[in-house]
C-alpha cells in the first residue's frame, strides 16, 4: 500500500511524506515579542502569489525571498551595526574580508585607482595587489599620518577611494578621519575605513566623515572567537551598491552566525571597558621592562599620535603593539613561554592573543613589504582579553624573562 493510500484510509488528503514536510516547516504562532532575535534558519521565504514573489525578488517590494539576498536575522544585525556606527544603512557578510572586498568592488571599475594607507592589514593589502591589481585596479600606498602626502597622492591622479584603518593592524597607527575624509572628498574620492581594531564603541568613522565603515565582526562585535562575520555601514546609496555586489558574489552571513554577533554586541561596551583597562595597565607596565624596545598603545602618552587619540577615540580596545629588542628570536621565545594567551592568530576576543605578525597575519609580505608596513622583526601584536590582569602580568613577566635569554638578533625598525 502506498503512503497516499494508507493516508486515505485514515481520512487524510495527503500522504505521510507530504504531511511530514508541511508540519515540520510550519512556524509556531507567537503572540509575545521574543527578547532575542530569532535565528531565521530558512533559505527560502514564501510569497502570497506570483506577483509578490516577483516584486520581492527584484526589490520592488520589501520582503524576503532567498537568504543569499536577505535574511531577517542578518537584517537585524545590519540595522544594529548601522545604528551603532551612526550610519544610514548597513549590510553584513560571511567575514570581514568579504565586507572589505564587496565595499571596494562596489566602487571601482577597471582602470580606476585606490589610495591606501601603508599601515594596513596584510590580507587587505593582498586583496588590493593580488586580486584587484590583475583586474586593472591600481593601488598606491601612502603614509596616512602625513596629510600632505595623502593630499599629493590624491591630487596627482584621480582616485575613487581613499582607504585607511582607524587603528592599523598591527602597528597601531591612527587615521585622522575628519582630515582624511575632507581630503578625499575634496578630490572626488570616497573615504573607506576599517574600524575593526576600535569597534563602534571606541570610534565611529561615519560620524567623522567616512562614507563607509567596515568591521570584521569576527573581532570585537562578536567578541568570543566563535563566529566569523563582517559588516559595513555608511551612506545608503553606497550600501545599495555594496549589497548588489554581495548578491552576485554570495559571501552571505549564516543566520546563526548573525545571532551570535547580535549576542556579542549586547555586551560590547562592558567588554571594551575591561579590554581597555587591562591593555593600558599591561602596556604601561611593559614599557618600563628591560628587553622592551617600545610599546604602542593609543592611550599611552608615548604614542606618537597621543593627542589625535584623545580626539578620535572614546577610550581604547585591548590592542597594543610590543617590540622586543631581541628581534625575531626574542619574539618567538616570548610567545612560546606564555601560558595563558591562546597561540592563535585572531584578536578582539575574551581570550588574550599574542601574535608575531611577520610569521602569521602579515606572512604575505616579504621583508621589503614588512619594512614598508612599519613591521619590525621583533614586533608582537597583543590583544588583551578579559582574564584577570594580574595573572596576565605574571605570565608576560615570565615570557619577557625567556625572551631576554635568547641570543639577540639586531632589530631593524
Ligand atoms: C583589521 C582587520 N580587518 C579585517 C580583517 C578580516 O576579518 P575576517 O577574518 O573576519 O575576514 C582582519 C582579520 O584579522 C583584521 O585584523
Amino acid at each position: 500500500m502506498s503512503d497516499r493510500d494508507s493516508a486515505r484510509q485514515r481520512g487524510s488528503a495527503h500522504g505521510f511524506s507530504t504531511r511530514a514536510i508541511r508540519v515540520s516547516s510550519r512556524p509556531p504562532r507567537v503572540d509575545q515579542r521574543p527578547t532575542s532575535v530569532p535565528v531565521y534558519q530558512s533559505v527560502t521565504f514564501s510569497a502570497a502569489d506570483a506577483d509578490e514573489l516577483g516584486a520581492v525578488t527584484t526589490g520592488a517590494l520589501d520582503g524576503y525571498a532567498y537568504s543569499r539576498i536577505d535574511n531577517p536575522t542578518d537584517t537585524a544585525l545590519a540595522e544594529a551595526v548601522a545604528e551603532l556606527e551612526g550610519a544610514e544603512a548597513g549590510y553584513v557578510f560571511a567575514s570581514g574580508m568579504a565586507a572589505i572586498h564587496a565595499s571596494l568592488v562596489a566602487l571601482v571599475r577597471s582602470g580606476d585607482r585606490i589610495v591606501c594607507t601603508r599601515a594596513v592589514y596584510g590580507s587587505t593589502r593582498s586583496l588590493l595587489m593580488n586580486v584587484l591589481g590583475p583586474l586593472g585596479v591600481r593601488t598606491d600606498f601612502v603614509d596616512a599620518t602625513d596629510l600632505t602626502a595623502v593630499e599629493a597622492a590624491l591630487a596627482s591622479e584621480p582616485a575613487r577611494i581613499l582607504y585607511a584603518e582607524t587603528l592599523s593592524n598591527p602597528t597601531m597607527v591612527l587615521a585622522d578621519h575628519a582630515a582624511l575624509a575632507a581630503i578625499a572628498h575634496g578630490h572626488g574620492a570616497a573615504y573607506l575605513v576599517d574600524n575593526t581594531f576600535a569597534s563602534p564603541y571606541v570610534c565611529r568613522p561615519v560620524e567623522l566623515g567616512a562614507d563607509l565603515a567596515i568591521e570584521s565582526a569576527t573581532k570585537y562585535l562578536g567578541g568570543h572567537s566563535d563566529v566569523l562575520a563582517g559588516a559595513v555601514a555608511g551612506r545608503a546609496d553606497l550600501i545599495r551598491e555594496v549589497r548588489r555586489v554581495q548578491i552576485d558574489t554570495g559571501a552571505t552571513l549564516a543566520p546563526w552566525a548573525a545571532f551570535l554577533v547580535l549576542r556579542g554586541i549586547a555586551t560590547l561596551a562592558v567588554r571594551l571597558e575591561r579590554h581597555a583597562a587591562s591593555s593600558l595597565a599591561l602596556a604601561g607596565w611593559l614599557e618600563r621592562q628591560e628587553g622592551v624596545l617600545r610599546v604602542v598603545h593609543p592611550l599611552l602618552p608615548s604614542h606618537p599620535q597621543h593627542e589625535l587619540a584623545a580626539r578620535l577615540l572614546t577610550g581604547s580596545s585591548g590592542m597594543f603593539a610590543l617590540e622586543l629588542s631581541g628581534g625575531r628570536p626574542a619574539a618567538r621565545a616570548f610567545i612560546d613561554a606564555l601560558t595563558l594567551p591562546e597561540r592563535t592568530a585572531s584578536l578582539g576576543s575574551i581570550h588574550t592573543m599574542v601574535v608575531h605578525p611577520p610569521s602569521t597575519t602579515h606572512r604575505q609580505l616579504d621583508d621589503a613589504g614588512l619594512r614598508d608596513a612599519g613591521i619590525a622583526p621583533g614586533l608582537l601584536r597583543c590583544s588583551i582579553g578579559l582574564e584577570d590582569v594580574d595573572d596576565l602580568q605574571a605570565d608576560f613577566a615570565a615570557a619577557l624573562e625567556a625572551a631576554r635569554r635568547t641570543t639577540a638578533e639586531p632589530a631593524t625598525a
